[in-house]
């Protein structure tokens, strides 16, 4: 039993923490409070880390002798965790950030797991609730753990191709049953004879569990794994609160729960803001490109130079930017907000529309942007902006493709039909910037890129951005002021 003093102050640790991740987790909400959202979440993990310790009050005495040993090795571990992350995230590209989550949320499912085999192997459950909610938790962790693996392998590409084959759901299917039958026979064992469980069951138990999380995510397209990184998000989250259960800590709790949750809603508005069902995503092959040609649509590809698109734009009255993955992958952010600190220099009003899923992950445009330094005050939400460009002079789609393709609207025959898109073909002149005829993530023509008022700008987003800027300097300090 723990004494008081310790017991207090875990109980007080945790209430703490708690409140620290849900209030932290409020200011993510806006793009100008997520930073200190995250620094204050991080606070709250801290806080709950360091409670923890206070539990060495409380081991058993078969384990005091090994006290100071094991602290030592939790610090360790501590060490070379906290120390690879900060690393990890230090160095990371933005283009990379989906896998880098992928990892580090298949990293909160094994740590579930992990919780549940120790106390599991440990025979540490008590009663049919307790057993019956470790081997939830240990299921759910193990299937985000591998399952995420496999997303950060498909998006870092390591595993190039889908691996699909006749049946593969039914097999799947099958594969997630044999799982629960020996669930169910361990807690039939547990409840029968009141024994030590087995540990080679819960052995084949943990296998399955993760043998199942691989063949969920193998046939699912790459493209589709920021969406399928979400919901294994919540898997996660929903794990670590069985497990705090378990442990009966309601720090863990309350953190699984509000991760879980999270994960959840953002899968949801992912899946709504794609006109896509979740089950959609899970169990068809939308993430792999389908063969698709021009079709009906009318005519043709205008290539035009980037400094003609620029010294246009330098002269036109309103330009709205259309940001897309293209930007993220050529970091041509900072180039692009030179561009525009130049056009208002000249008394162009320029803004920038964001489309709730572009590039691959929520928010990468707007972190983008932000990491370049441009204003809040000049980015807005596809709602907010999408009826200003019938009246705009000029959009400029830089490195974007799908969130701007009219056939949304009109072709229901198209995998994006129904998905709210950004009216970049209203505007009077529309300028897009990209490498080549390269589809987008949907693997579809794009109509706008053949409509009359549209012109072509090939080339990297970054290096067009740089001759563009040359050419609006070029015209003189009093042109660009
Ligand atoms: P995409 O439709 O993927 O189009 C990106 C375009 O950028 C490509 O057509 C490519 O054409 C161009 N590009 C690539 N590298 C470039 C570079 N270095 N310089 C210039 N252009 C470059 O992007 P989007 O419009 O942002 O749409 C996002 C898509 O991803 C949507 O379909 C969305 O549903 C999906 N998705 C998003 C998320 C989230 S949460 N954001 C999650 C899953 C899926 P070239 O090869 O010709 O250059």
């Amino acid at each position: 039993m723990l004494t008081m003093l310790p017991q207090l102050t875990i109980g007080t640790a945790d209430l703490a923490a708690a409140f620290l991740f849900m209030y932290g987790l409020k200011r993510m909400s806006s793009p100008v409070t997520a930073p200190s959202g995250i620094f204050v979440a991080g606070i709250g993990m801290l806080v709950a880390v360091l409670a923890s310790f206070l539990y060495a009050f409380d081991v058993d005495a078969a384990a005091r002798p090994f006290l100071v040993q094991n602290i030592g090795l939790a610090v360790i571990a501590l060490g070379i965790g906290g120390g690879a992350a900060w690393l990890a995230g230090k160095r990371v590209a933005m283009t990379a950030m989906p896998q880098m989550v992928a990892i580090y949320n298949g990293m909160g499912g094994g740590a579930a797991g992990a919780i549940a085999a120790v106390e599991l192997f440990g025979n540490k459950t008590h009663g049919a609730t307790q057993l019956v909610v470790t081997l939830l938790g240990a299921l759910i962790g193990a299937v985000s753990m591998s399952g995420s693996i496999i997303a950060w392998a498909k998006l870092d590409g390591e595993l190039k191709r889908p691996m699909r084959f006749p049946g593969q759901q039914i097999f799947n299917g099958v594969a997630m049953l044999a799982t629960l039958a020996v669930g169910g026979y361990l807690v039939a064992i547990s409840l029968t004879a009141g024994t030590p469980s087995e540990p080679v069951l819960i052995c084949v138990f943990f296998a399955c569990a993760l043998i199942v999380g691989i063949l969920m995510t193998l046939p699912i397209g790459g493209a589709d794994m920021p969406v399928v990184i979400s919901i294994y998000n919540a898997f996660t989250g929903l794990a670590v609160g069985l497990e705090g259960f378990t442990l009966q800590n309601p720090a863990l709790m309350i953190a699984g729960m509000v991760v879980g949750a999270a994960g959840l809603l953002l899968t949801l508005l992912m899946a709504r803001a794609m006109n896509r069902s979740v089950s959609n995503v899970l169990f068809t092959n939308f993430g792999e490109a389908p063969k698709h040609t021009r079709g009906a649509i009318k005519g043709s590809l205008k290539p035009t130079e980037a400094a003609d698109a620029g010294i246009f734009m330098r002269y036109a009255g309103s330009v709205i930017i259309v940001p897309g993955y293209g930007l993220a992958v050529a970091q041509g952010q900072q180039k692009l907000y030179e561009f525009v600190k130049l056009l208002q220099g000249s008394g162009v009003s320029v803004k920038f529309a964001i489309h709730p899923v572009a590039g691959r992950m929520p928010g990468q445009m707007d972190v983008l942007l932000a990491e370049a330094g441009v204003p809040y005050d000049m980015i807005f939400q596809l709602e907010d902006i999408n009826d200003a460009f019938a009246t705009t002079d000029v959009a400029l789609v830089i490195g974007a493709n799908d969130v701007v393709n009219p056939a949304a609207r009109t072709d229901k025959s198209s995998p994006i039909f129904g998905m709210p898109i950004l009216n970049a073909d209203k505007a009077k002149q529309v300028y897009v910037v990209k490498r080549g005829e390269g589809k987008g993530y949907a693997g579809i023509v794009n109509a706008l890129f053949y409509a009359d008022n549209c012109d072509m700008v090939y080339g990297d987003a970054e290096a067009v951005l740089v001759k563009m800027i040359e050419a609006v300097r070029g015209l003189g300090l009093s042109a660009a002021a």
